[in-house]
This record gives structure tokens, sequence and C-alpha cells, in this order.
């Protein structure tokens, strides 16, 4: 059976070969294999100078100092300690403050805490983004009270790869005396880091959008914000005590690599992934029912959220067999629920399902371009007619 072409490089993408090779040397007897927490021998130090190096690899592409890199198992859970972290930590410390900003297009992993928060008596603003799935400076400026600790806002989104100016963001939040987090997950490389010269105090990392491994992340957290995080996992003292156990060394060591191959190519990939993205929607302009999700001038180079009005979301991606997109949707039974994300960019239930995220990244070629451009201006417009027949309404 030929599988479909990949274009799911947002949820994961393969992890490159010169990665591969630097973990793989960190497995093998003979290599780094060993608890980089055994300080009794020279395996053990050697496996720890395998961590340093990542830890450093990943500074350095994110412009901060190792000091300031927590590795954790991915950006799923430095979300986790951002929030959790800093809540119970900044409430130990007896900081009264209660009130979080975010907004209502973030990542699960951090509405989900927040929600969690809301049950312990914290109270949680989640803004609507712009109709482009952008977070306006303004929105989280008007949010802010007295009671305001935490504003934590992606870089870019997910599904659409609309991109807000954390930069700015976190200036305004410094002059209000608030903490500011962002999740980095889908623009890491790509767009400004420098984060020791910005005023941004945390940031989420992940490698596995970028060739690098699943399973790894780490939390930035600005040395000279002296912000007290409380630790979410237990047990061993690891990471300055920030998050308990051995830390594995193939999986930083194939960040750190992921991390510094980013620094060399992330201008020249972002520059094919422009090209690659202007083609695909150019191959496919005159398809019916077409909407182009995200923002016009600043969104993510890889990512390309679409919509077609008047189609079955049902039969969408089922009839394009030959990619292997995303819907952003969730299956439930035979109910396809759509995507939180959409609908909070206003999108109707009905084209919010019948949407289509398709994202690439460094392996993908132009063939696999013309591939989805045949495969999207083939079948669509039949499924336009037929949903037409059979009165799909976009309301
Ligand atoms: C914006 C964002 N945050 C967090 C995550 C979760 O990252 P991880 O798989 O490293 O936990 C993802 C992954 O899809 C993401 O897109």
């Amino acid at each position: 059976m030929t599988k479909p072409v990949y274009f799911d490089f947002a949820a994961a993408t393969p992890t490159d070969e010169r990665v591969i090779e630097v973990m793989i040397k960190c497995l093998r007897l003979g290599g780094c294999f060993a608890n980089p927490h055994a300080k009794d021998h020279v395996y053990g130090w050697e496996a720890a100078e395998a961590v340093e190096k990542a830890r450093e690899q990943v500074a350095s592409l994110v412009g901060a100092s190792p000091l300031e890199i927590t590795f954790t198992s991915g950006a799923t859970e430095s979300n986790n300690l951002a929030i959790f972290g800093l809540a119970y930590g900044l409430k130990e410390k007896g900081d009264k403050r209660k009130h979080i900003i975010t907004s209502k297009i973030e990542h699960k992993a951090i509405l989900e805490a927040c929600e969690l928060l809301e049950k312990e008596g914290f109270k949680v603003t989640y803004l609507d983004p712009t109709k482009e799935g952008v977070i306006t400076c303004d929105s989280v400026e008007k949010a802010i009270t007295e009671d305001t600790f935490l504003v934590s806002i992606a870089q870019a989104n997910s599904v659409l790869g609309a991109i807000s100016d954390i930069h700015e963001i976190a200036s305004m939040c410094h002059k209000h005396n608030v903490i500011f987090h962002s999740d980095v997950a889908q623009s890491v490389g790509y767009l400004k880091m420098d984060y020791d010269n910005s005023d941004i105090d945390m940031v989420s990392l992940t490698c596995e959008k970028v060739c690098g491994p699943k399973g790894v992340g780490a939390l930035y957290v600005k040395k000279s914000s002296a912000l007290p995080l409380k630790a979410q996992i237990y047990g061993g003292g690891q990471e300055k005590g920030l998050r308990g156990g051995t830390v594995a060394t193939h999986e930083v060591a194939g960040m750190g690599e992921a991390f510094a191959i980013l620094q060399k190519e992330a201008k020249s990939d972002k520059a094919r992934f422009e090209k690659l993205r202007a083609r695909l929607l150019d191959g496919i302009k005159e398809v019916p029912g077409l909407i182009v999700n995200g923002s016009k001038t600043d969104n993510l180079p890889n990512i390309l959220s679409i919509s077609f009005e008047g189609v079955d979301g049902h039969m969408l991606l089922p009839t394009l067999s030959g990619i292997a997109a995303s819907t952003g949707s969730a299956c439930s039974s035979a109910n396809l629920k759509p995507s939180y994300i959409l609908k909070a960019v206003g999108l109707s239930d009905n084209t919010a399902r019948a949407s289509i995220r398709l994202s690439f990244g460094r392996f993908t070629t132009e063939e696999e371009i013309e591939t989805a451009i045949l495969e999207i201006t083939s079948k669509v417009p039949a499924l336009v007619e037929a949903g037409s027949m059979w009165n799909v309404k976009n309301d």
C-alpha cells in the first residue's frame, strides 16, 4: 500500500538523521549511556557532559544562559510547570494575586491547567483572538487587573499558524508588574527569540516540531525574574530541584542537536517553506468554497489552515486519501467535534468541521506540494457539489 504524503509536521516531524546519530551515541555501551547524575565514575561524568552540552545548545538558540534551561518531557510538561509552578510558588510566598490571563486558542496543556486552577479559587480570563487568530497586546492590557499575576500567550497558534507579538505583550506586562509566559512549541527557531534581551519571563520549548525527538522539552525561566517556581515532579532533586527524575541523556542530546541544526538552518528552511506555502496556495486558489484561515500578514510559513464552505466535514479527510493532514477536530464516535480554535476565530460548526491543516517541514519536497494541490483540486469540487445536493449549510 502506498502511504499518503505526510502533511502533519505541526503534530510531529521525522527526526533528522544527524540528530538520530547523536542520540544513538548516548544509548550504546561505549557511548554516554550512564546515568548523568552518577557522580562516582567517568561514565556518569560523560553522560553529564552530554546533558550540559545539550543545555548550552538549547540556550544558545533561544538567547539564554544554560542556567535558565530546565529539561522536561515536552512542552506539555513545561506549560504545566510554568502555570502550576508559578501559581503555587507565589501563593506559598504570600502573594495574594489570583488572576491569570490566557486565550481561547491556547494549547490544551495551558487551558486544562488553568481550568484546574479555577477549581482551586484562581480566576482566569480567556481572551478572544482576532478573526485571524492573533492575540493583541491591547486586548491583554485591557484584561489586566490589580489581581493579575500571569499572562500566558503562545507565539504561534498550532492550528492556524497565526503569530502574536509576544515581545510586545511581555513588555506591556512588565509595566504592570505581571509575569509573562509563552508556549513557543510551533514557532521556535523561526521567529524572534533572544529571550535574555526581552521581557519574557518563561518559555515552553519542544523539539518534536523541528526534527528532534518526541518526549523531551524544556522550560526557559529568566534568572533575573527570580520567580518562585515550585517543582511539579519530586524525587532526586534533578534539574536544580525543579524537575525530579533521571534526565534522559539521549533525548536531551537529541533536542540539543535539533536546536543546533535549527540555529544554522532555520533561515533557509523558512525561506523554502515560504515558497512551498505560496505555491500550495496558488495551486488551490480556484477551488470552490475555499477559505484560508489564519493571518494574511503574520503567519508561520509551514502551516496552512483551509476550510471548504459547503463541504460535509465527515467526508473531507477520507476523500483526500493521498495526503496525511490534520482536521484539528476531535472525533467522538459518529460525531466530529469541531476544533475549538477554529470556532474561536468565528467559523461555524460546519465550516470548522470542513477544515484541514496542512503543515510541512524540512523534508517536504516540491513534488509533495504538487501532490497536495492535485488531491485538493481534483477531489474537493465534487465534495462541494455533493454538499450542495445535501444542502450542507455553513451558518
Ligand atoms: C502549541 C503547542 N503546545 C504544546 C504542545 C505539546 O508539546 P509536547 O508534545 O512536547 O508536550 C504542542 C504540540 O502539538 C503544541 O502545538
